[in-house]
């Protein structure tokens, strides 16, 4: 009683703080500010929003969100090895060492995209299965060649599907890049593609152990509620993980990476994919994006609890995780 009291306390006493910076930023908003690359993070008034550096009506904001990511679908994930010199695997790898799922989880993988995060999941959890099958066998003593075979047998029909990784996007364009993916891949076993809105999922409550969002929140309009939504259809005890970029720390580093994004990501999108201005919209988009600690709040507003961050790559990366209680 007297813990969910001083939550509640913390709670109010960080919205009013939040008030007062806002009322604050509201004013210089209005008055134009943000126009050049520094990591200037400023809020707008009640109807409009940014798009990038451009102040745009918040009605506006996800039909340009969706034309960005309709033009790069195609050319999404060579883009991204390109730009991130294929480090964006790297980071994706580690979000699942950090997930660490089991075989029968469910997975929400939200802003999913062609899929890169389900794919690892299922992989992932498929490894940790057949691994614990192994220490099965391995502790039987002395087990008939008929067992041997039927622990075998029921291994194949059990395999990932267990398992679901449900991935669900705004974008057709994604989605449909993804499912060709999957299915060069031979990935089909306990994955589901979805289209639905962040902020709007089209699930029932309490249904996901773990939900994801890689490189996605950023470009959602209204982030307090898309958290409010991953808060309502995670199960009590499931896990909230956000990949995103974020603020680096490093000042000699930040300066190199302002200087990379600013003058090689949007020539890259224009020799690679046709098309400067998505990239553009790309690196803007994460200098609008709240720092760790600001994110983390948002996070702990939503209701999460035991929210944490971890820097990857100086903070060019964090990852945000949080529980449902
Ligand atoms: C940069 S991509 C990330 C894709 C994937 N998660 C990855 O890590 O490769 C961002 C994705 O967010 C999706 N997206 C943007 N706004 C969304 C929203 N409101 N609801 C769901 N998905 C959204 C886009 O369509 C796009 O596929």
């Amino acid at each position: 009683m007297a813990a969910s009291m001083r939550l509640l306390v913390r709670r109010v006493i960080r919205l009013s703080q939040r008030n007062i910076n806002v009322t604050a930023a509201g004013v210089s908003a209005r008055s134009g500010c943000c126009q050049g690359p520094s990591s200037c993070r400023c809020f707008s008034d009640d109807r409009s929003t940014h798009f990038g550096f451009e102040t745009v009506p918040e009605e506006e904001k996800a039909k340009r969100v969706y034309k960005v990511f309709e033009n790069v679908a195609q050319k999404y994930d060579i883009m991204n090895d390109a730009m991130s010199l294929g480090i964006h695997r790297l980071w994706k790898d580690t979000l699942l060492h950090a997930m660490h799922p089991q075989p029968g989880a469910r997975l929400l993988d939200v802003a999913g995209g062609t899929g890169d995060i389900a794919f690892r999941f299922l992989e992932y959890v498929r490894s940790q299965q057949e691994r614990q099958k192994r220490r099965a066998m391995r502790s039987m003593q002395t087990p008939s060649w008929q067992e041997i075979s039927n622990n075998y047998s029921t291994e194949d029909e059990d395999g990932p599907q267990e398992s679901r990784a449900v991935v669900c996007d705004i974008n057709k364009e994604m989605l449909k890049v993804g499912k060709q993916k999957a299915d060069s891949l031979g990935i089909s076993a306990g994955l589901s593609w979805v289209v639905g809105d962040a902020e709007e999922l089209p699930f029932d409550d309490d249904q996901f152990d773990i939900y994801t969002i890689a490189f996605g929140i950023r470009n959602v309009t209204h982030i307090d509620q898309a958290l409010q939504e991953a808060l309502r259809v995670l199960k009590p005890g499931g896990r909230f993980m956000c990949l995103e970029f974020s603020k680096v720390t490093n000042p000699v580093l930040a300066r190199l990476y302002d200087a990379y994004s600013f003058q090689m990501i949007p020539v890259l999108g224009e020799v690679i994919a046709g098309d400067w201005k998505s990239y553009q919209y790309l690196v803007e988009s994460i200098r609008k994006f709240p720092d760790q600690e600001e994110f983390k709040h948002m996070i702990e507003d939503a209701g999460f609890y035991s929210v944490q961050y971890y820097n990857f790559t100086g903070g060019v990366v964090a990852l945000h995780s949080g529980f449902k209680l």
